[in-house]
């Protein structure tokens, strides 16, 4: 390990690990049964069909904010697959097309057949009324910005403890103009006579969108939907996902030997937490220090897995490694490349080194799944590959165990909290898998790393005692490329220009930057100047994402 790492700071974070590690030894006796809510008998689900809105991902979360299990799929997937799910009501989300494009996407006929709810989301309502023999108008002009819903007289269990009159959020170009046969009108605004209609069978069409912020009541009239409409009970919780998980992972696993690649994020951690609950030595931990880690990260990592919770992990430094491969490189993707290459090679050098492996455990989320699986209409450019360092060797012959594959970030924290995990670890920020490579602008090198791992240290620690570190989704120092002159004392100086960059963000598509206080960043400045000999200015990034993004690289 490097100096740098070695380096120890007593910090109150210390007492957070220590308590997940009493937590860890009572669950440590518990094997057989490991959480205390039982799993349910037969999950409850409901399935959505993306007929590609940029809401659909957030129709997904509010859902499961709900505690019901969700899975979206693109409209098209084969109905075996969405059978399969044994969904008890579907949502068809919005979408760009018009039902009068040619080859317009339709809803499978099966999901009408079901005799199952359906709420239908603005394009979704189209589709109720095109499918189901009512009309759809085309639009002339785009509707879009904020309405006020006015209930009809009679009350649909849609709107059960909502006021009469609801302000909603409206971004459509087509309408209704006559309701399908049995449907009834429920609700208007001033510029859609029919913004609401349903029918007996649960069949439900909205075309407003109840999924995002700007409707302040949508997550109630989901909850109503999924709970008088579909009858759910809300059985989706943390701790019988973990229960869940755990069993799921006995019965595939059996004897056998599993890898994971351990990162020090959170989504690696709880992977390694759930697997080691499940199956206890049968997991081998790797750990693969590239040199481009921030100050004590691979320490405190080490400590908590391998001393703390004694659990088998193979420690491997390969800054030299690393470090070799970025000798003159300045453009990020080919930093990206290069780090996610040699990482694969470390990674199956030392996976061989423990012989007889047969699985390998990844912290796959469900929004990488979505991506992939989407029906990807109007697929967004490639603006960053991004490596997700717990999952990339694809060549391995190895049965993957993904266990949140299904879940959203914020779950995934919540799943670490059900498991014991410290906050500390459970609410770190993201931190992405190049490292501080693609924070260092031009070439990497050791004396930069020291400088930026000085800085960023610096930030963390001032952040953190502002009690500021959890509401930000990320805050980081950048060293930047730019020297400038400075004076300290009688002397001239030219040193780097750090740069700070905090944004908050619910998901990392969009972010601001932090409205931090000037007190605080004054802090920030004074010490980074005064504690990091090579650094003689600091600046603050106040742009937002889109159009910037939250790394600098
Ligand atoms: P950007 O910079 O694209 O980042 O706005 C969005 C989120 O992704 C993280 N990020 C990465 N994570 N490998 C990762 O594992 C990467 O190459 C990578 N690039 C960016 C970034 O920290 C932010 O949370």
């Amino acid at each position: 390990m490097t100096e740098q790492t070695s380096r120890r700071v007593s910090t109150s974070d210390d007492i957070e690990v220590s308590t997940y590690l009493e937590i860890a030894k009572e669950k440590k006796g518990e094997r057989s049964s490991p959480t205390q809510e039982p799993a349910p008998a037969e999950r409850e689900a409901v399935v959505i069909l993306d007929f590609g809105s940029q809401y659909s991902m957030l129709i997904a979360r509010r859902v499961r904010e709900c505690h019901v299990y969700c899975e979206m799929v693109p409209f098209d997937a084969p109905w075996e697959r969405i059978a399969a799910l044994k969904p008890k009501g579907f949502i068809l989300s919005g979408g760009p097309a018009s039902v009068y494009d040619e080859g317009a996407p339709l809803a499978p006929h099966e999901v009408f057949e079901s005799h199952l709810p359906v709420l239908g989301i603005c394009y979704g309502m189209q589709l109720l009324a095109h499918q189901l023999g009512g009309r759809v108008a085309k639009g002339v002009k785009r509707e879009y910005g904020h309405a006020i819903l006015h209930q009809n007289m009679s009350s649909s269990p849609l709107f059960a403890d909502l006021p009469p009159t609801l302000p909603v959020w409206m971004s459509h170009g087509d309408h209704i103009v006559e309701a399908p046969p049995g449907f009834e009108v429920i609700a208007y605004t001033d510029n859609s006579p029919i913004a609401a209609m349903g029918n007996r069978e649960g069949m439900i069409g909205l075309q407003f969108h109840p999924e995002v912020a700007h409707t302040p009541q949508g997550k109630t009239i989901l909850k109503n939907f999924l709970y008088n409409v579909c009858g759910c009970k809300g059985a989706w919780t943390p701790g019988n996902f973990v229960s869940e998980s755990i069993e799921k992972i006995r019965a595939k696993v059996c004897n056998g030997r599993v890898i994971c690649a351990l990162s020090g994020g959170v989504d690696s951690a709880v992977v390694a937490s759930i697997i080691h609950q499940a199956v206890g030595d049968q997991l081998t931990c790797i750990f693969v220090n590239n040199g481009l880690l921030r100050r004590e990260e691979a320490e405190r990592t080490l400590s908590v897995f391998q001393r703390n919770l004694k659990m088998n992990v193979v420690y491997k430094d390969a800054s030299e490694r690393f470090l070799e491969r970025l000798k003159g490189v300045i453009d990020p993707e080919l930093k990206r490349k290069r780090i996610g290459e040699e990482f694969i090679k470390v990674f199956e050098e030392e996976a061989a080194k423990i012989g007889q492996v047969q699985f390998l455990a990844q912290g796959t989320l469900y929004p990488d799944i979505i991506e992939s699986a989407s029906s990807g209409r109007g697929a967004a450019a490639t603006i960053k590959t991004h490596h997700n360092v717990g999952g990339l060797p694809k060549n391995m012959k190895l049965a993957l165990i993904e266990p949140l594959r299904d879940l959203f970030k914020d779950e995934v924290r919540e799943v670490g909290l059900a498991l014991g995990m410290p906050e500390e670890m459970v609410f770190r920020q993201p931190f992405p898998g190049p490292g501080l490579a693609i924070r260092i602008m031009g070439e990497v090198t050791r004396e930069k790393l020291d400088t930026l791992r000085a800085a960023d240290w610096i930030v963390m620690n001032e952040i953190k005692k502002a009690k500021l570190y959890r509401d930000l989704w990320q805050s980081f120092a950048v060293l930047t490329s730019t020297r400038s002159v400075g004076v300290m004392g009688d002397d001239r100086t030219y040193g780097y220009v750090v740069a700070i960059r905090a944004v908050t963000s619910e998901d990392a598509m969009t972010a601001d930057w932090a409205r931090l206080p000037y007190d605080l960043l004054a802090r920030i400045s004074n010490r980074i100047v005064n504690e990091v000999p090579a650094a003689n200015r600091v600046v603050y990034d106040i742009s937002s994402k889109p159009p910037s993004t939250i790394e600098w690289e």
